[in-house]
């Protein structure tokens, strides 16, 4: 087993790593961090309920009161879950996780995503202060109009010169009850990922970019995580989570 410490994240090694059987555990968030959201078992339960769930489903469906209205068709990749320790041969894992993500059919992704005030921005690590909508057709964002953080995301992602930049990339839920919304804004912005964000509890994790890592044609190397509150997805017609909660039985943390 190797447990990273430095992140080998999309590297040519660890696929070669794992595809020996290798488990890794990727783990570079400060202590505080790591002990507040140390994995437990029904964790992985959770997650790979979800991840059977996103398995069987053909389609997904993400709304929001703030206007977010996307529909995305499943099935071309694998889902990939993430619940904190790496138990099986060839598995990878970080500490501390806790969600589930998949990525759309390629040029499948349709609708409007309205990044609301409150929604995250990675790599830059900014809460939103002002909705930023973003249109989205066959699979890329056509528009990103706003405020000035709708300016920041779209001079950014322009910066690139690829149109690969514009894709949808992975989407998801946060399953982790211990992972914190105020996580993000604790901390010195060096000395986290920002795992917080990404995991908490009923959040819609949106992204930009690559799909390479899942078997797409996409190898962007602009990649811009998005954790969004207060969204609901469904699969092929029901409800997983409803307003930034879990509804969904086997995934749900009973209070
Ligand atoms: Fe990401």
């Amino acid at each position: 087993m190797v447990v990273d410490l430095m992140g080998l994240l999309h590297s040519p090694e660890q696929a070669e790593i794992l595809g020996a059987g290798t488990r890794i555990l990727m783990a570079v968030e400060p202590p505080e961090v790591l002990a507040q959201m140390i994995p437990l078992p029904g964790d992985k339960t959770r997650v790979m309920a979800a991840d059977a769930r996103l398995r069987a489903a053909k389609k997904m469906h993400i709304t929001s009161a703030a206007g977010t209205d996307l529909r995305v068709d499943l099935g071309q990749f694998k889902p990939l879950p993430e619940y904190g320790f790496a138990d099986e041969p060839g598995h990878w894992d970080h500490w501390p996780s806790g969600f589930i993500s998949t990525w759309p059919n390629e040029g499948s992704a349709n609708g409007r995503v309205v990044i609301d005030v409150g929604d995250m921005l990675f790599p830059f690590k900014m809460y939103v202060s002002t909705p930023i909508v973003l249109e989205i057709r066959d699979g890329s964002i056509r528009s990103i109009e706003g405020g000035f953080e709708a300016k920041y995301l779209r001079k950014h992602i322009e910066s690139y010169r690829d149109p690969g930049a514009f894709a949808v990339s992975h989407i998801g839920w946060g399953l982790q009850p211990r992972a914190k919304w105020t996580g993000l804004g604790m901390r010195d912005k060096s000395q986290s990922l920002g795992m917080d964000a990404r995991a908490y509890y009923g959040n819609f994790l949106f992204s930009t970019g690559p799909n390479a890592e899942a078997g797409g044609t996409n190898n962007s190397p602009c990649h811009v995580d998005i954790p969004m509150a207060a969204c609901s997805v469904s699969l092929d017609g029901e409800p997983i989570t409803v307003n930034g909660d879990v509804v969904a039985a086997d995934q749900r943390v009973s209070a």
